[in-house]
This record gives C-alpha cells, sequence and structure tokens, in this order.
C-alpha cells in the first residue's frame, strides 16, 4: 500500500475518533459516536495490517472474525449491570497488549545500539503501565465479580512497601534501558509491575471499582501510546492519548459528583461492595409504609411527577415498566420527569443507557442541576431503587458522604421510596429521608412495584 493511501486511512480515522468521542457526549448522538469509533478503529485496524504484511490474508480475516464473534456475544450477553467488569477486562487486555507490544519490539530489535535510548525508555514505560493495568484491572473484575472479597484488603506498611515497589520498578527500567540485556529485564520489568497493581487494587474497596476501571482505562491508553511510539505508529500514540485523557476526565467527573478525591478512592477504604448486610436503624425509629394502591392514587392525581432511577431499577430490570407507567401518567395529562444523578448505579450513564433501551424520550431526563430547584414546586418525588443519591445525610458535614452532590427530594410535597427493605446502597450508611413524614416506603422489587402501580392507575 502506498505510504500516502495509508497516511490517508489515519488521518481519517483519527477525525472519525474525534468526531465519535465528541458524540458520544449527549445519549441522542451516543450511539452513532460509538459506530463512527468502531468503523474508524476497524479502518486503521485493517489498513495496518494490510500495509505492514505482518500477517497471511487467511490469518487476518480469521482474527478479525473471531474478536467480532466474542465483541458481539458479550455486548448481547452481558448484563448492563455487569458492564464495569467488561470494561475492566477489556482495559486489562489492551494494557496486557501494549506491554506485550513494547517488549516484543525490544526484544526483536535484540541490543540497545539497534533500539536507541528514547525507544528503550517508551518501550519501558509501556510494559510497566501495560502490566500494571493487566493485574489491577484483573482484580478489579475479580472484586466486581465477587470472585475476591470486594472489602478493602488492607495490612501493615501497605503503602511503604508500595512505594518500595515503585522505586524497585523504576530501578528495573533503568536497567532495561541501560543493559540492553532485554530478555531478563523485561522479565523482572514485568513481574515487578504486574505486582504493583496487585497491591495497588487490593486495598481499594469493591464499590470503588468503578472509579478503579475508568483510571485503569486511562493507563491502558497511556500504554497503548506508548506501544505506538516504539512502533512508530501515530495512529496509535493518537488513539492512545484519547484514551488516557478520555478516562482520566472520566475518573475526574465521577470523583467530584462523589466529592471525593483520587487519593481518598484510591487509600480512602470506603465501601465494601456489598450493600445487602448494611441496615438502617430498623429499630428504634419508624416509616410509613405504603401500597401500590395508595402510590397509584397519589401519582394519578398529581399535577407533577419525577422519578429518581438508581441501582436498584438496574437490579430489577425494570425500566421497561417504569415505561409503562410514564405512558399512563402522560395519558392522564400528569407531568412527568426523570431526575439524573451523575454517579447514580454503578458506571458513568448508567441511567441514561437503561432508560433509553426503555425508549424513554430524552428531553424528559433533566441532570441534578436542572431539576434540583424543581423539586420545590414537585408533587410526588418517585425514587426508584436509588438511595445515596438522594440521602440528606450529604448536607451533614460529619456524614461520610458530606459535600456530595445530591438530588433534593426531600423538598418535593411527597417522597414515595420504592426498594426491598431499608438497607443501605453502596456508601453503607443510614438514609434519614426514609423517615420523614412526607415519605412513603414501598417495600418491593422495583419491576413488582411499578407493575402493581401501573395496574392500579389504569383503574384511577
Ligand atoms: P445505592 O445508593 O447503591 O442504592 C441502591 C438501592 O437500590 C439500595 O439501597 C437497594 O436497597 C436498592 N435495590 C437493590 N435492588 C433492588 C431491587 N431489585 N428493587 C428495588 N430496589 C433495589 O444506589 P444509587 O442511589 O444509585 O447511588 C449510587 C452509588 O454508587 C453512589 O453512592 C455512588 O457514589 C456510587 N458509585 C457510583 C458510580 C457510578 S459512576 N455510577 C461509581 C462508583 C460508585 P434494598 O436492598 O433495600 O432494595
Amino acid at each position: 500500500m502506498p505510504e500516502f493511501v495509508l497516511d490517508l486511512v489515519y488521518v481519517g480515522s483519527a477525525v472519525l475518533f474525534v468526531f465519535g468521542l465528541k458524540q458520544l457526549g449527549s445519549p441522542v448522538t451516543a450511539r452513532r459516536g460509538n459506530a463512527l469509533a468502531s468503523t474508524a478503529m476497524l479502518l486503521a485496524i485493517v489498513a495496518t495490517l494490510f500495509d505492514r504484511q505482518i500477517l497471511t490474508w487467511e490469518l487476518i480475516a480469521v482474527g478479525l472474525i473471531l474478536g467480532s464473534l466474542v465483541g458481539v456475544v458479550l455486548a448481547r450477553t452481558v448484563k448492563m449491570t455487569d458492564m464495569p467488569q467488561l470494561v475492566g477486562v477489556f482495559n486489562g487486555l489492551g494494557g496486557g497488549a501494549s506491554g506485550l507490544v513494547a517488549a516484543a519490539e525490544l526484544l526483536r530489535a535484540g541490543d540497545a545500539a539497534a533500539v536507541g535510548t528514547a525507544a528503550a525508555i517508551t518501550a519501558a514505560a509501556g510494559i510497566l503501565i501495560g502490566s500494571v493495568t493487566l493485574s489491577g484491572s484483573s482484580i478489579a473484575f475479580g472484586k466486581l465479580q465477587g470472585f475476591i472479597p470486594g472489602r478493602p484488603l488492607t495490612y501493615p506498611l501497605q503503602r511503604t512497601l508500595n512505594f518500595l515497589l515503585f522505586i524497585g520498578l523504576l530501578g528495573a527500567a533503568g536497567y532495561l534501558v541501560s543493559s540492553g540485556d532485554y530478555l531478563f529485564a523485561v522479565g523482572l520489568l514485568a513481574c515487578m509491575a504486574l505486582l504493583l497493581g496487585v497491591l495497588l487494587v487490593l486495598p481499594i474497596g469493591g464499590a470503588d471499582m468503578p472509579v478503579v476501571i475508568s483510571l485503569l482505562n486511562s493507563y491502558s491508553g497511556i500504554a497503548a501510546s506508548a506501544a505506538g511510539f516504539v512502533l512508530g505508529n501515530p495512529l496509535l500514540v493518537l488513539a492512545g492519548a484519547l484514551v488516557g485523557a478520555a478516562g482520566l476526565i472520566l475518573t475526574r467527573l465521577m470523583c467530584k459528583a462523589m466529592n471525593r478525591s483520587l487519593a481518598n478512592v484510591a487509600f480512602g477504604a470506603f465501601g465494601s461492595g456489598d450493600s445487602a448486610g448494611a441496615t438502617g436503624d430498623e429499630g428504634e425509629k419508624t416509616v410509613r409504609r405504603t401500597s401500590p394502591e395508595e402510590a397509584a392514587l397519589l401519582l394519578a392525581y398529581a399535577s407533577s411527577v419525577v422519578i429518581v432511577p438508581g441501582y436498584g431499577l438496574a437490579v430489577a430490570q425494570a425500566q421497561h415498566e417504569a415505561k409503562k407507567l410514564v405512558d399512563l401518567l402522560e395519558q392522564r395529562g400528569v407531568g412527568v420527569k426523570f431526575a439524573i444523578h451523575p454517579v447514580a448505579g454503578r458506571m458513568p450513564g448508567h441511567m441514561n443507557v437503561l432508560l433509553a433501551e426503555a425508549d424513554i424520550p430524552y428531553d424528559i431526563l433533566v441532570d441534578l442541576d436542572d431539576i434540583n430547584p424543581e423539586f420545590g414546586r414537585t408533587d410526588v418525588v418517585v425514587v426508584l431503587g436509588a438511595n445515596d443519591v438522594v440521602n440528606p445525610l450529604a448536607r451533614d458535614p460529619s456524614s461520610i458522604i458530606a459535600g456530595m452532590p445530591i438530588l433534593d427530594v426531600d423538598r418535593a410535597q411527597s417522597v414515595i421510596v420504592v426498594k426491598r427493605s431499608l438497607s443501605a446502597g453502596f456508601a453503607g450508611i443510614d438514609n434519614p429521608l426514609f423517615y420523614l413524614d412526607r415519605t412513603l416506603m414501598l417495600f418491593a422489587d422495583a419491576g413488582d412495584a411499578l407493575q402493581g402501580i401501573s395496574r392500579e392507575v389504569r383503574e384511577a
């Protein structure tokens, strides 16, 4: 393939990547953005493989078909609530692949004179970051999937040991660059970096894994960029840089929406990732229970209703039932909106994806800053399997969630909370909202509750 054709394909792919990313910024255009970026990736892979004549046509076809099949099966079968694990696996494999590419380039070239200092430094960085990403992502996957305990696993002198290991890693990288003894140095560097990845992620609670996965996503991008430098492939450098920057921005947004610093996530040992065992002060305080019949009456005769979806809606897969209720209420002239908290659920954009799946129109999904001033004028708020994102304790400076932006649902006329018990959410703390006079608790699975309410609204 002539050089200029390859350059043209790379420039075209780069432009498509940037447009694809831009379109991922809104749920309306996100699908198109995904398709654009996937097409760009396909173009880049095909052009690179054909141009470099790395493999035979047959092998390229087998790789593409196998890879696409695995991708399609995973996309179709993995549940939405398991998406963070899947992204974790992808990051880990991406980081590992970049590390392997950098190592293979060093071993292929053979000696320091052929590689050059700059390329050796970049390769060392690629192996280091790629290996940390691979092992760290594997631990994150294990924690989310329940293979490894979700609680923070801490031990004495943890940070000191990690720091010493990091210094050792820098030494191993220095040895790799200066000695030219690549086989030994690559093995040493990779083993130490794999250990560091494990030790860095083990002390972090399972519930913080989405943030860790987003950070590791950024690392996998940096590792890919380093591999791009080693290979002299400008598109890989650019694509890696985009992933690295996007992952960092996302990590920052998630931390901001939880009002926590990255250091607090990494070293705070916060949240167990297992909300089932945590209970509220059920014995001491009383709540007002309600039934689907009473909830339906309140909703059917309201003029404004705001629904707050949370993690429980995803667990119950009740988005289609939510859509049915919205349709019924709108037919009766009730104004319905959804209040979307940026970290509701367990991954960025979780609620948007879930509600889009049920064809709930984007124009009734309202962000935190825009919906909060409206709660004072709202007749009924329905909290569907959300907990922390509506917890007024965030206004208490002594609470562990102090300062986290919340949806001010306690300012509405009435609040119906749908959940199965008084169990705590992700943060593991009680929620005073449940005990307010204006709050009615509907203890049920979100799907069952919505079905019951819709049935009663039809008859109201
Ligand atoms: P949570 O605070 O985790 O509360 C979810 C609630 O859903 C639980 O209290 C649970 O109560 C209920 N639930 C579970 N299964 C249910 C079902 N089948 N039907 C009805 N209810 C069910 O969720 P949230 O309010 O969405 O807040 C998200 C939390 O995750 C925040 O603290 C956030 O900081 C954290 N987090 C989010 C992200 C992202 S990016 N989204 C990343 C990391 C951390 P019962 O067991 O009583 O039913």
